[in-house]
């Protein structure tokens, strides 16, 4: 069996700045952290800094006062700036600098008077976050549907943002139902799909050439993972999204010539090396790396971290 692994894959620069500054926060400071949501959306990167003494809390009112809070990579809402500003929590914030660029985006189309549209996935922390950020009534769309259904008139000067995550063609469809919805609309194009979406996606395309079967490795709470796998779904090869190799049913694997592995931004790669063993397991393999992108994106860490 061959095994062919996309290029790039895995972590992106916003979850490596995410975990650095979790894991230099305890360093400097000691357990515990406190760190709302978890920092990434993978469950052995959060079991991993729960070892080493990161609690995981969904809302602030868990943290005790005074206590050394981090917010996720996905970004929070104003609200919840506030209430850790009212709680006197002391806080770094490991948003993924390529969210907030999208939040003083939505913030600059209001300055501007615009209404402005989100396209995202309802309940993602990163919508939320989002939502909460920009002034004013912000609307949710996912869909060319939710697009119509818009309580807006035509006329309505409107802008668009973007989640980070997103379908790269998806997204395409949504911007365009709007462009003919509305006359007069500003956004970014595709442009707030990240770096790291956009190369992820158009590695696991080139995967979906040559593989008969694709395996994602990443968290069932991975948006980015879970548009990987949807992309070789739609590009007619078997796609499964799998946290860990013990998710691997070999019975996926029977007539299979070549399996593509893959993996979401929020995925280490030593999740990417369990899939590859349990594969080797099953019986001898070749074991290959497309050309792909190199990435070379890198984000400084805060201030007082760095
Ligand atoms: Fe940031 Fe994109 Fe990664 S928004 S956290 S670089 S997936």
């Amino acid at each position: 069996m061959q095994v062919v692994l996309a290029q790039p894959r895995g972590f992106c620069a916003g979850v490596i700045r995410a975990i650095d500054i979790v894991e230099r926060a305890l360093e400097r400071h000691g357990a515990p952290v406190y760190v709302r949501h978890e920092i990434v959306h993978n469950q052995h990167v959060v079991e991993g800094l729960r070892a080493k003494g990161a609690r995981f809390v969904e809302h602030l009112s868990e943290v005790p006062a005074g206590a050394l809070t981090i917010f996720s990579a996905h970004g929070v809402s104003r609200a919840v700036e506030a209430e850790a500003e009212a709680r006197e929590l002391r806080v770094i914030d490991a948003t993924c600098p390529l969210v907030s660029k999208v939040h003083a985006e939505g913030k600059r189309y209001v300055m501007q008077g615009r209404t402005v549209i989100l396209i995202g996935h309802a309940g993602h922390a990163e919508v939320e976050g989002t939502l909460g950020q920009i002034p004013g009534d912000t609307y949710l769309v996912s869909s060319v549907d939710d697009v119509e259904a818009l309580p807006l008139a035509a006329e309505t000067p409107v802008a668009y943002v973007t989640q980070t995550t997103l379908s790269v063609d998806d997204t395409r469809s949504v911007i365009a139902a709007l462009k003919h919805r509305f006359v007069d609309i500003l956004g970014p194009e595709t442009k707030d799909i990240c770096y790291a979406t956009q190369n992820r996606q158009a590695a696991v395309r080139e995967l979906a050439e040559v593989a008969d079967l694709i395996l994602v490795v990443g968290s069932a709470n991975s948006s980015n993972s879970n548009r990987l796998r949807e992309i070789g779904e739609e590009l007619g090869v078997p796609s499964y999204l799998v946290p860990d190799e013990r998710a691997i049913d070999p019975a996926w694997l029977t007539g299979c010539g070549v399996v593509g592995v893959t993996a979401g931004a929020s995925a280490p790669e030593v999740l990417v090396d369990g899939v590859i063993a349990a594969l080797r397991r099953l019986g001898p393999i070749e074991l290959s790396t497309l050309p792909g992108i190199v990435e070379d994106v890198q984000f400084r860490l805060p201030e007082t971290l760095a």
